[in-house]
């Protein structure tokens, strides 16, 4: 059964049309990048997996219950896109707190597992005050995981974290990967969903534009060959097409200096995919 299953969602608020009719699956232990412009849907969508709004028309389910029922809310764990902890907490009283919310029976050894998960194993006793953006960031990921839920919702996790942060974060995602927990990751951060996810979906003006493996999406564009003659382009090549072309050329008496098989990057199949647009 999918972690998450929506199906011709859409949402309407008075005559905005945040999401147009939806449908978008996340296997058990998937990670799924949901990309696209400001003002796409993306948050929307998971504040209706989450229950905190709901859709106009079209369903989600999380692991077979629909959104916003008590089990479908017992098996998300859900990291808002704005966030904040109250200031004079110590980062283990967070976790405290949420354990109760979520009745969590996970115990200190939860919450110090957690922190450690996280790379916030040393600051524990620190209050959130003296944390900064990113040690925040990290500590909301650390909430969302309390009581061991099934399906992750992240909505742009890593905004706010150094290139050192999100490579931490990175490492999470992968643990949690080996653990089964499904993930679906809101990011305006390409190169990173990129690195992590195992299926991309792409909305654009509350509609799927693309979706697929990030390899799917990064389609062929071709292979050229450096020759001694000058550089051959062959357009309609791919990757498995290299070696037969360079052993026909060898065979015409060409000499061979390179081989680069073309590729768009997840880059220019999302700017492709939204239309270049942004809001
Ligand atoms: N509570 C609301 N009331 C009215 N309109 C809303 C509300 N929440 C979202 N919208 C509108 O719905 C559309 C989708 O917004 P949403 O926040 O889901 O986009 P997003 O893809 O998460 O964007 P971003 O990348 O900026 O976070 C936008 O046009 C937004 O203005
Ligand atoms: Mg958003």
């Amino acid at each position: 059964m999918a972690a998450l299953a929506v199906r011709g969602l859409e949402k309407r608020y008075g005559r905005v049309t945040a999401l147009g009719g939806v449908d978008l699956e996340v296997g058990e232990g998937e990670l799924v990048g949901l990309l696209g412009p400001n003002g796409a849907g993306k948050s929307t969508l998971v504040k209706i997996v989450c229950g905190l709004t709901r859709a106009t028309a079209g369903s989600a389910t999380v692991c077979g219950a629909p959104a916003g029922s008590l089990a479908a809310r017992g098996a998300i764990g859900y990291l808002a896109e704005l966030f904040r902890f109250p200031g004079w907490y110590r980062a283990d009283e967070v976790l405290e707190l949420h354990q109760r919310l979520a009745a969590s029976r996970g115990g200190a050894a939860e919450r110090s597992e957690l922190l450690d998960l996280v790379g916030l194993e040393d600051v524990g006793r620190k209050r959130v005050d003296d944390f900064s953006k990113g040690m925040q960031q990290r500590l909301g990921i650390a909430q969302a995981l309390v009581g061991s839920p099934r399906l992750l919702l992240l909505d742009e996790p890593t905004s706010a974290l150094d290139p050192a942060g999100r490579r931490t974060v990175r490492g999470v995602l992968e643990e949690l990967r080996r653990r089964g927990i499904a993930v679906l990751l809101n990011s305006h951060l390409l190169s990173e969903v990129e690195l992590v996810c195992d299926r991309v979906v792409i909305l654009s003006g509350g509609q799927v534009a693309a979706a697929g493996t990030p390899d799917e999406l990064a389609q062929a564009r071709g292979v050229e060959i450096e020759t001694g003659s000058g550089l051959r382009t062959f357009a309609s090549a791919a990757r498995e097409d290299a070696p037969r072309l360079v052993a026909e050329l060898v065979a015409a008496g060409e000499s061979i200096y390179g081989v680069r098989v073309l590729t768009t990057t997840l880059e220019e199949a999302y700017l492709e995919a939204v239309g270049g647009e942004g809001s």
